[in-house]
């Protein structure tokens, strides 16, 4: 297993909207890897949050890749704004797109950073094809929609066998899981294969701060390598 350094991607859906600057720029202090931008439509996931202005406001605020989470019905229509935007990466779901590699494409011809994400109930097996041409994986370790929900535990030997599967076609692709990552749940993901974490709650609720927050994760992370 080449699982390198753990990442951290904080999802700032958990953030406080009021202080995103401040919060996003703490993150970065903290040594946090890259953003995680959470995009939802109201069809794709029972939810909405934030779109391209977001991006465009933090692209002047931090140096850190900006990675937008697609939860939309159809993620190719909104590409080249959020790239404009300043976006760095896009990970797209499996779920609901029939022309999945024409994505994947698109993203690659706008110079961007392409994963793949599959929801609780979709299996490994789906990534078989698709590997080959990503950058990265996300396996949701939660229902795709809402923050501070509990870690689906039956995720776990999926995220090891897509790490299976990433060391034999496709070494050096992330693997990052997304939902439910905090403290006691981070060892069991990066054990199971993980290099890459997102976690909102974890690092945006947290009492201490985010400061804090991002360094118990990461301690916690490493306890297992
Ligand atoms: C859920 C989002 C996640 C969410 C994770 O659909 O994709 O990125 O922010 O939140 P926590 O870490 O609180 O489970
Ligand atoms: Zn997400």
């Amino acid at each position: 297993m080449d699982k390198g350094i753990i990442k951290l991607a904080p999802s700032i859906l958990s953030a406080d909207f009021a202080h995103l600057g401040k919060q996003v720029r703490e993150a970065e202090q903290a040594g946090a890897d890259r953003i995680h931008i959470d995009v939802m439509d109201g069809h794709f996931v029972p939810n909405i949050s934030m779109g391209v202005p977001i991006v465009a406001s933090l692209r002047r605020v931090t140096r850190l890749p900006l990675e937008i989470h697609m939860m939309i019905t159809d993620p190719d229509f909104f590409l080249d704004e959020f790239t404009e935007a300043g976006s760095d990466s896009f990970l797209v779901h499996w779920e609901g797109n029939n022309n999945l590699h024409r994505t994947v494409q698109r993203v690659q011809a706008l110079g961007k950073r392409v994963g793949v994400a599959i929801n609780p109930a979709t299996p490994a097996p789906v990534l078989e094809e698709i590997l080959q041409d990503v950058d990265q994986v996300l396996v949701m370790t939660v229902n795709p929609g809402f923050g501070h929900q509990h870690f689906i535990h039956t995720t776990l030997p999926k995220i090891r066998r897509v790490r299976q599967m990433i060391d034999e076609i496709k070494r050096g692709c992330d693997l990052e899981v997304d939902g439910g990552i905090e403290p006691t749940t981070a060892p069991l993901v990066v054990d199971a294969g993980a290099n890459v974490l997102v976690a909102g709650s974890a690092i945006f609720s947290d009492g201490e701060g985010v400061v804090a927050a991002i360094e118990r994760l990461r301690a916690a992370a490493n306890e297992s390598k």
